[in-house]
């Protein structure tokens, strides 16, 4: 499916080294793209990038760290001469009711979540200009797209991205740098099933959901690949829910079409 739809491009993909990262590296690499995988796991993030083979390399990246930014991407420019699509999807949840919320949370999660991309965008901005082009993708979460309890650290971080990508977009666009964000729903990754329960069992938890189940982390690396690519060519500033309709609204119970067997 994939074949060819990134040849001659390359890559750049934060929190590669498991989840939506590493799926969304090995698709990238099938699709035909060099693939450089930034994440703080040196040891998981060595294992996929020696499983990717040719084409392919893993660097300790603290995406919030404005340093490894630029030694992550002087290494691609080095190599490849070029760099064409970034992924910003390492990220961090974080749960806390209100009355126990720590700043210093907020630091680490805002940090990562949102600091981090931005850095990312700004070591990358160059390079794209100077050849004309490229595509950026933001991995926010149906957290950027509404509220949740428990999650206000998280969700600040997950809006402020989406908002970020919205901006750039203006800024970039003469570029023709295209900047977009995905919002997955819940997906079957370590931090979307951190018990590592089973599938059958993780359903249940997503019987109100539209399409009733868990995302996989391969059905948001194909949004993230028809974004990067070239059959996106006029779509930026976008948001694209990746959730199983989560998002699409409220289910109703007593009102005619609804799913069976859910109960009141
Ligand atoms: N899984 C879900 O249900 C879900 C839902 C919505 C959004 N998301 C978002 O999707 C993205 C990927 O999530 P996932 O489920 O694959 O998570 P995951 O926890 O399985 O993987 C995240 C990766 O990011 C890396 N990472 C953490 N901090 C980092 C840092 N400072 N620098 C570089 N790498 C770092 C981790 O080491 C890990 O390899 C995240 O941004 C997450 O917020 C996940």
């Amino acid at each position: 499916m994939a074949k060819g739809q990134l040849a001659g491009k390359t890559a750049i993909i934060t929190g590669a080294a498991q989840g939506m990262g590493e799926a969304t590296a090995r698709l990238f690499k099938e699709a035909g793209a060099k693939v450089a995988l930034g994440d703080v796991n040196v040891e998981k993030g060595r294992a996929v990038s020696k499983s990717l083979g040719r084409n392919s390399f893993f660097r300790k990246l603290d995406v919030s760290k404005e340093r490894d930014w630029q030694a992550m991407v002087g290494d691609v420019m080095k190599r490849w001469g070029q760099i064409d699509i970034l992924i910003n999807n390492a990220g961090l949840v974080h749960f806390t009711p209100i009355e126990a919320f720590n700043p210093d949370d907020f630091d680490r999660v805002v940090g990562v979540n949102t600091k981090g991309p931005i850095l990312g965008i700004k070591t990358v901005v160059p390079h794209m200009k100077e050849a004309g082009g490229g595509s950026i993708v933001n991995i926010s979460s149906v957290d950027g797209l509404r509220g949740a309890n428990g999650l206000t650290i998280y969700t600040a971080s997950k809006w402020a991205l989406r908002g970020i990508t919205k901006g750039l977009s203006f800024e970039l666009g003469g570029h023709k740098i295209r900047v977009n964000s995905v919002h997955p729903g819940g997906v079957d990754t370590p931090m979307g099933n951190s018990a590592g329960r089973p599938k059958e069992e993780v359903n249940q938890i997503f019987r109100r959901v539209p399409l009733q189940r868990i995302g996989d982390p391969e059905e948001v690396a194909r949004a993230s690949l028809f974004l990067a690519s070239d059959a996106a060519s006029y779509i930026t500033g976008a948001e694209l829910a990746v959730d199983g309709g989560w998002t699409a609204g409220t289910y109703i119970p007593m009102l005619p079409g609804a799913p069976e067997g859910l109960p009141l």
